[in-house]
């Protein structure tokens, strides 16, 4: 890994959390749910990296991973040139007002007995120490920020949209000036007409303020309106990560060209319609991943190496592909593009 530069705000380097499963009369571990198994990615200053990938690949565990809001079991988080996982409870205490997180349900993120004024001032009056008047007027400034009015400050969650609802929840997160947001699947919960707005908002608050966010979705049509650049889990691994107009037409994993396929929009090259791609099974448990490449028990390119050996995330194209087809493919080479024409596909062994 190379040492952060002035352009790197996050740096996340084998991050692994594998959660014990207990049983029996003495709670012994029993076995290990591996929910994130050695992540690696950075995120710039200014920038939004993606993170997308079917329910249960591990994107939230990576989330509060970043935050801290849960240890790790092993890997490291450099935050701005400081690693976060060497950090007493004070100095974390500082450090979490510079990393905010919003969730996907703004419903239980907020405090129904609580005030706007109270949910939004609560971080200024813990770490700034405001109270009164002072808190109110930056509570109204922020509110403005994210489009709701002066008159909502005395007002309670109940009185609000889902959409507005996030909204305070944003309001909340940025009172504190963050340099990262992590965005776990902020808009799933809203109506499709509305999660355009709060995304739009997401957008030009980051234009005015230079905030990085790590936006987390299950969608990828979702995250590819707001990223510069995607990583794609699979089981708890990064399978896929580069620049978002690239994954979007370009796939270079096997993975992430099945997700593509699931969008019913026409293939933006060909302005044919793609081809949908059904996934063969479940989901392997994240108890017992299978092994060589996980995907392979669902890949509809698999190759015997792929059963036994674990490809490694090399660079492709704009980014890097975890896939031996990228060595192995018969006659494809390195940094193999994925064709989207199902006739071109080579022929799974
Ligand atoms: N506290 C926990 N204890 C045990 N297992 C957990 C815990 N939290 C998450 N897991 C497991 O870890 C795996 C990854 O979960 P995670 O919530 O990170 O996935 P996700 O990608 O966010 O999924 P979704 O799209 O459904 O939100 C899942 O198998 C989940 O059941
Ligand atoms: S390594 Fe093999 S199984 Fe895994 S995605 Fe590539 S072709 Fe498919
Ligand atoms: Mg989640």
């Amino acid at each position: 890994m190379t040492e952060p530069t002035s352009d790197t705000l996050l740096e996340v380097s084998g991050l692994t959390k594998h959660f014990p499963v207990r049983g029996g009369v003495l709670q012994r571990t029993k076995a290990r749910v591996r929910a994130v198994d050695g992540l690696d990615f950075t995120v710039r200053r200014g920038e939004t990296l993606g993170l997308v990938g079917e329910s249960g690949s591990g994107k939230s565990t990576t989330g509060r991973l970043v935050l801290r809001l849960i240890e790790p079991t092993a890997g490291r988080v450099v935050f701005d040139g400081v690693d976060v996982l060497k950090l007493g409870r004070g100095a974390m205490r500082d450090m979490r007002s510079r990393m905010q997180m919003i969730f996907q349900d703004p419903y239980s993120s907020l405090d129904p007995q609580a005030t706007v004024a109270d949910s939004i001032g609560e971080p200024l009056s813990v770490h700034e120490g405001l109270r009164g008047a002072k808190r109110d007027g930056r509570v109204v400034e922020l509110l403005e920020r994210v489009g709701l009015k002066p008159q909502h400050l005395h007002r309670y969650p109940y009185e609000f949209s889902g959409g507005q609802r996030q909204r305070i929840c944003i309001a909340r997160a940025l009172a504190l000036k963050p340099d990262l947001l992590v965005c776990d699947e902020p808009v799933s919960a809203l109506d499709v007409s509305i999660q355009a707005q709060v995304i739009n908002l997401l957008k030009s608050i980051q234009r005015d303020t230079g905030i990085s966010l790590l936006f987390i979705s299950h969608d990828l049509s979702v995250v590819r309106h707001v990223s510069d650049r995607i990583a794609v889990m699979y089981l708890g691994r990064i399978v896929e990560i580069g620049d978002s107009e690239q994954i979007y037409t370009q796939p270079r994993h096997p993975y992430t060209e099945t997700l593509l396929s699931a969008i019913p929009v026409p293939n933006p090259v060909t302005q044919r319609r793609r081809e949908r791609i059904l996934l063969r099974g479940e989901p392997p448990s994240p108890l017992d991943p299978p092994s060589g490449c996980r995907f392979h028990t669902r890949c509809q390119y698999a190759m015997d190496v792929c059963a036994v050996e674990e490809p490694v995330l090399a660079p492709a194209g704009r980014g890097s592909s975890a896939c031996h087809l990228h060595d192995y493919g018969p006659g494809l080479g390195g940094g193999t593009v994925l064709d989207l024409e199902p006739t071109h596909r080579p022929v799974p062994a």
